[in-house]
């Protein structure tokens, strides 16, 4: 299993290319299981995520193929991919399949609105709390699926297909969203989902789409009415830029000093978490490139967060905004809202040297003078890279286990931070 070796050095300085999300590359691959025709989607990032859903959607029938250079390349540029669902072959999103990622239980909305059945495992994913799935449960039986759950598997019907309904999700929830937005597409009559998600993921979905020839109104608020079509055709979409990737590498700038330019950024899709670091003492600026942030050898002061639904906090940066939190001056206050159990890399980084207090949903972070290196795991995706982030500026040498977590969510991540002066590298096997 590969290892991430770190030692901790001096400023970042460069410029870090930022990748098409996965959170959005995700969802709009999952679109493609919609319609017959061609959907190319520009821009997707080469993780782990992404290659485990393309055998995913591979099973269901969908040809796939992708344009242009490869992993391991030197070009940063995301890929263009081709996904044709001509025919689906096979309506059973199988256990081996599915249980890695929580994002292939998706597939059961545009499954059963398109063919009328899904049988589709219960979700694995990252271990960061219960993840039930009773909100798509409800949401599809509100549009007249009926489902039943036998051996670990949901199973959903509508042979005559879905029609409209208004749903109410008891809580913002992103992929309930994704999945009601993507099956009520094809169904028949108005759907009106009220306190949907409006992370600018779900507005990327709904772009794709729109542009596939759904007719959908309000995303990015949290009413999304969507008025049915028969059919969806083939369209051609660009992922907008990774949001969580952005905030990480500018958390770990604010972490070490220096001046990086997350080129291809958008300031617009994290403004919560921009202004957070800027009230701990970074410097950032929008140029044409992308984000500018710097920080002079000041420090950083400690702040006070909440993680929220977009527009505030996200949970997926808590983890490095707590690896921020242990270097700074004073003490800080990180409350988690969104999942019950994101809080596993409160030891790792205490292994580094960190001071952290844990009380239920809110973690206390004593800012220390330094942290020193040591070997540390993670064990979801987020926790790594903040582990990253801490190593970056601890004394010494810090090795992460478990680096395939990271490489799901994070596309050459030490190629990135190395070309801006990182002491990093991947030790394989
Ligand atoms: C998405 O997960 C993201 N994943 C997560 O990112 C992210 O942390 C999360 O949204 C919140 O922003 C992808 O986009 C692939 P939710 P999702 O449904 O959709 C509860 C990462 O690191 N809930 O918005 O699974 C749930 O337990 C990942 O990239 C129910 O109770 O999250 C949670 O407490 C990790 N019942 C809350 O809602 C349901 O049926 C929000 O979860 C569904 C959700």
């Amino acid at each position: 299993m590969d290892r991430i070796r770190l030692r901790g050095g001096g400023p970042l300085e460069g410029t870090i290319p930022i990748s098409g999300a996965k959170n959005a590359a995700l969802p709009l691959m999952i679109a493609s299981l919609l319609t017959d025709e061609t959907l190319t989607l520009e821009n997707v990032p080469r993780l782990r995520d992404v290659q485990q859903l393309f055998h995913i959607l591979a099973n269901h029938g969908t040809d796939w193929s992708v344009e242009g250079k490869r992993a391991g390349q030197n070009d940063m540029t995301g890929q263009t991919v081709h996904l044709c669902a001509r025919a689906i072959v096979d309506t059973t999103a199988p256990y081996e399949l599915v249980s890695t990622m929580r994002a292939s239980f998706w597939v059961i909305g545009p499954l059963v609105a398109r063919m009328g059945v899904a049988r589709v495992s219960l979700p694995g994913g990252c271990a960061i709390g219960t993840r039930p799935v009773d909100f798509f449960i409800q949401g599809l039986e509100q549009l007249g699926a009926e489902i039943e759950i036998d051996q670990g598997y949901a199973i959903a019907r509508a042979p005559n297909g879905l029609v409209g309904a208004r749903i109410d999700l008891p809580r913002v929830s992103v992929g309930a969203t994704h999945t009601l937005l993507m099956a009520a597409a094809l169904a028949k009559g108005e759907t009106l989902i009220t306190n949907a998600a409006r992370e600018p993921e779900v507005v990327d979905l709904a772009n794709c789409l729109i542009a596939m020839g759904a007719k959908i109104e309000g995303a990015g608020t949290s009413e999304i009415s969507i008025q049915g079509v028969e059919r969806l055709r083939g369209a051609r979409h660009r992922v907008l830029p990774d949001r969580i990737e952005t905030g990480t590498y500018a958390m770990a700038v604010a972490m070490t000093g220096g001046d990086v330019t997350l080129e291809h950024a958008r300031g617009d899709l994290l403004t919560a978490p921009l202004a957070i670091l800027e009230r701990a003492g970074a410097e950032i600026s929008e140029t044409n490139r992308g984000i500018r942030i710097r920080r002079n050898g000041a420090g950083i002061a400690a702040v006070d967060v909440e993680t929220d639904p977009f527009p505030g906090f996200p949970t997926d940066l808590q983890a490095q905004f707590m690896a921020l939190m242990t270097t700074a001056k004073g003490t800080s206050h990180i409350t988690e809202t969104i999942f019950e159990n994101r809080f596993m890399h409160v030891q790792e980084l205490a292994r580094l040297g960190a001071n952290i207090h844990l009380d239920g949903q809110v973690a206390t972070i004593e800012g220390v003078e330094r942290l020193r290196g040591a070997p540390v795991m993670a064990t979801d995706l987020r926790a790594s890279v903040s582990l990253v982030i801490a190593g970056l500026v601890a004394e010494g040498e810090t090795t992460i286990n478990r680096v395939y977590h990271l490489d799901r969510g994070f596309e050459r991540l030490e190629d990135k931070l190395g070309r801006c002066g990182a002491d990093i590298e991947r030790i394989s096997g």
